[in-house]
């Protein structure tokens, strides 16, 4: 019994010794360091200087403000030395001045990359592979932009993906269907939280999941893209509207969404234009793109498909000016003023110079009340799926914006005297 006993502890002895070597000698961060000091004394004699060279250890960040500790600086040891600018990886210095504009020693790396900082193995740190299962894989450009708005709340140049998708996302109407911060439709996803959600619970499709997988590495950007890029993958039936975005604006779009995580805020930031555009047309025009372009069609155009609905299409809106009895432009120009003026056709200090009036006032109220309120979209076979109905908005848009956007719609009627086709006559 005694010699088991002696046999199995020596084993375990012998493991823990073998982990030790295989952890502090064989370790892939070491082979780096010494690799590192052979090009570092090579640079060093072929400049004729002496050179102290570094000791072999492991390296870290610890931030304790963060609960973080990153020791990717155990192998990419030269990230602030020019002298290694065009030197392979791990040993490359920094691309770009992201590491003078942050200072390293209070953020780390992970915050922008993410990555298993406390990894010590690039297997481990990447997170890769797809049995790892570890929620935040190594982030790729230009997916790493997201993490630029960890901090960040103005809109940066160093970040041109983020920001072509942020305005795609702004101007198709995708808050039309979905909400962000309690913000938009109903028929879809909230959108906040889904630049972290679990894996385990997102994943792309069977069918996708290798191709997507192979494309983006990390499992999460890759179930962003796919329901940006193939919203019918799953489920096979789903409503979501198949805007055929080319590769590029679905990068970009899912760099965009990439960014809505739990701890960013940004609600700021999605009406930031409340701010520096508060012209009345402009502000309209943005808050139908943001809300309702996707349902009703370019400028109000229409044309968009509604399955199973009485009326096939979803209405144009660009015929509001028609039903507000204003074939003329210089009326419709009267009643524009007055909201711009008063914020409200209903506040006028006087009757508006526009023939029937009170018919008009009557129009735009019942508008008004559509958009703040909804209204159900009748079936066509009683048995079928149910079609979009007009969702109700006054939860989601100030009554300021209600009326911008229908002085705007006013203003896509095609008026026949329009100013500008007389000219062309003319030329
Ligand atoms: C064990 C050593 C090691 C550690 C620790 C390490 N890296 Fe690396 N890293 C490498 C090597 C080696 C490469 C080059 C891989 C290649 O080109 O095949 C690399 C490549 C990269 C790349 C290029 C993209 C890629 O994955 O190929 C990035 C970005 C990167 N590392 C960031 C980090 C960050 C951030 C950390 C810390 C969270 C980190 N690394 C920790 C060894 C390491
Ligand atoms: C402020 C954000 C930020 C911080 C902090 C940061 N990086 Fe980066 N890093 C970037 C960006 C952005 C890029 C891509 C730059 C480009 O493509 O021009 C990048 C590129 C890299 C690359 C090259 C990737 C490639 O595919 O060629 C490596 C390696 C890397 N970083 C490692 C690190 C390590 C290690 C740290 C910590 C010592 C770190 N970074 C800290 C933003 C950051
Ligand atoms: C951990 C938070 C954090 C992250 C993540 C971060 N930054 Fe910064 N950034 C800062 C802080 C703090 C400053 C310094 C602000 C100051 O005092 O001007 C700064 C400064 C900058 C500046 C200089 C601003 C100026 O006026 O000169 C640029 C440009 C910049 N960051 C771009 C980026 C980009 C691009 C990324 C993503 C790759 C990024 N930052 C990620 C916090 C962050
Ligand atoms: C007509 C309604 C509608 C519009 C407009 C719409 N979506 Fe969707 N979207 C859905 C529905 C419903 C789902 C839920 C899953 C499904 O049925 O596909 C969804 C799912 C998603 C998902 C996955 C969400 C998750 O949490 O799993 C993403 C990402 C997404 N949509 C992005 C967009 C973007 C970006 C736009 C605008 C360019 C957009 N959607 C416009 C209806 C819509
Ligand atoms: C999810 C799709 C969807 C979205 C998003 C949507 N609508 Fe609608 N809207 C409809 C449907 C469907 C109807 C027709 C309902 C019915 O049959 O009465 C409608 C009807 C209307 C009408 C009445 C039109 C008429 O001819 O009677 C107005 C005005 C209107 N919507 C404005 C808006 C505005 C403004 C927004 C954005 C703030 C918006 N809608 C967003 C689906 C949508």
């Amino acid at each position: 019994m005694k010699i088991v006993l002696y046999i199995s502890s020596f084993a375990v002895f012998l493991f823990t010794i073998l982990d030790y070597v295989d952890e502090n000698f064989s370790a892939e961060w070491r082979e780096h360091q010494i690799k590192y000091g052979q090009m570092l004394a090579e640079k060093a004699a072929d400049d004729s200087v002496e050179v102290d060279l570094p000791e072999i250890r492991l390296r870290q960040i610890y931030l304790s403000e963060m609960n973080r500790v990153d020791r990717c600086v155990s192998c990419h040891m030269a990230m602030e030395d020019p002298r290694f600018a065009d030197a392979p990886k791990p040993f490359a210095a920094h691309p770009g001045d992201y590491l003078e504009k942050h200072d390293v020693e209070k953020m780390g790396c992970s915050i922008c990359h993410d990555g298993q900082g406390r990894a010590i193995t690039l297997e481990d740190v990447r997170a890769w592979d797809e049995g790892k299962y570890w929620e935040k894989p190594i982030l790729l450009p230009p997916f790493i932009e997201a993490n630029c708005y960890r901090c960040h709340t103005d809109t940066l140049a160093q970040t041109p993906n983020y920001n072509q998708g942020k305005r795609i996302f702004e101007t198709s109407g995708c808050l039309g269907c979905h909400q962000r911060d309690g913000i938009g439709g109903y028929l879809a996803p909230e959108y906040r939280g889904i630049g972290d959600a679990s894996f385990h619970i997102k994943q792309p499709t069977d069918s996708l999941r290798a191709e997507l997988l192979a494309q983006f590495k990390n499992p999460n950007v890759a179930y962003i893209y796919e329901s940006v890029r193939y919203p019918t993958a799953q489920p096979a039936n789903s409503v979501m509207i198949d805007y055929g975005f080319s590769h590029e604006d679905a990068v970009a779009i899912t760099v965009y969404l990439k960014s809505l995580t739990a701890e960013q805020t940004g609600v700021t930031r999605l009406l930031e234009y409340r701010a520096t555009e508060p012209a009345l047309l402009e502000r309209g025009r943005k808050t139908f793109q943001l809300y309702c372009r996707a349902c009703h069609g370019e400028n109000g155009s229409g044309g968009v498909k509604n399955p199973n609905y009485i009326k096939d299409e979803i209405p144009q809106l660009d015929l509001v000016a028609e039903r507000l009895f204003l074939y003329e432009k210089e009326d419709a120009d009267v009643i524009v003023d007055v909201i711009r003026k008063f914020g409200d056709l209903n506040l006028a200090d006087e009757e508006p110079d526009v023939p029937r009036f009170p018919v008009v006032l009557a129009q735009y109220n019942a508008i008004r009340d559509v958009i703040s309120n909804g209204n159900p979209a009748g079936k066509l076979d009683p048995e079928g799926p149910p079609p979009f109905s007009m969702p109700s908005w006054e939860k989601s848009i100030s009554a300021a914006d209600i009326n911008a956007v229908i002085a705007y719609l006013i203003t896509t009627y095609d008026f026949e005297e329009d100013d500008e086709d007389y000219d062309d006559e003319e030329e």
